[in-house]
């Protein structure tokens, strides 16, 4: 899938060196930017790296995908992934998670073309349920653009990355519908 001449989108089947390098800045620089998502400042590369090196050892056993957004020049901008793996009596459900776009190409459409790829693996793998939580307001407008269900709030759910609780809103969506 492609979002313009220099995007390009796709599922990550090997997940390397190279790929861990990208997918760490991206991840980085979300976190420095003060999104909510499992990590706390100062975020190093050392995290950033063993919490890939875990996502792609997890992707090689089938509990994930992994999807990232390429552009021609600068490598991985953006990211998100798919959880499979799920209670045996809840076989339809993924779980959405790590929906991250590097700062600097952000605005441009990615996250919109991350998530309608997420959707449609998912929809290809036989699922038709997805759920999500979020604590970002950007996230919240896009989500709600492509059709997901805002559930409701949960207060004091995780900490922003410099420290402070924050909330997190959990969405769904059907893919049937
Ligand atoms: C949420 C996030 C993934 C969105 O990524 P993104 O690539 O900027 O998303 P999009 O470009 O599809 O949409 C963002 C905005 O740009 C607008 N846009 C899209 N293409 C555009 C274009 N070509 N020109 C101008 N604006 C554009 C969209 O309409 C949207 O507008 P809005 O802010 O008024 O709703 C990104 O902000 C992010 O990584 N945030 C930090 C991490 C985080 O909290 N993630 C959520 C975890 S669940």
């Amino acid at each position: 899938m492609t979002v313009s001449d220099a995007i390009r989108i796709r599922c990550l089947e090997t997940i390397g060196e190279r790929e861990i390098e990208g997918l760490s800045d991206v991840l980085i620089d979300c976190v420095e930017g003060g999104a909510s998502v499992s990590f706390m400042l100062p975020m190093t590369r050392a995290k950033a790296g063993a919490f890939w090196r875990a996502m792609a050892a997890s992707a090689t056993r089938g509990e994930r995908v992994v999807i990232a957004a390429e552009d021609a020049a600068d490598g991985i901008v953006g990211t998100v992934q798919v959880i499979w793996a799920q209670p045996e009596n809840q076989p339809h459900r993924g779980d959405l998670a790590k929906m991250l776009v590097h700062r600097r190409a952000r605005r441009r459409g990615i996250g919109a073309a991350l998530l309608t790829a997420a959707e449609d693996s998912a929809r290809r793998a036989g699922k038709t349920l997805l759920v999500l939580d979020t604590a970002s307001d950007d996230a919240e407008r896009l989500y709600a653009r492509q059709g997901w269900q805002r559930c409701g709030v949960i207060p004091d759910y995780a900490l922003w990355p410099g420290g402070g609780f924050c909330p997190t809103t959990f969405y769904y969506k059907r893919l049937s519908d």
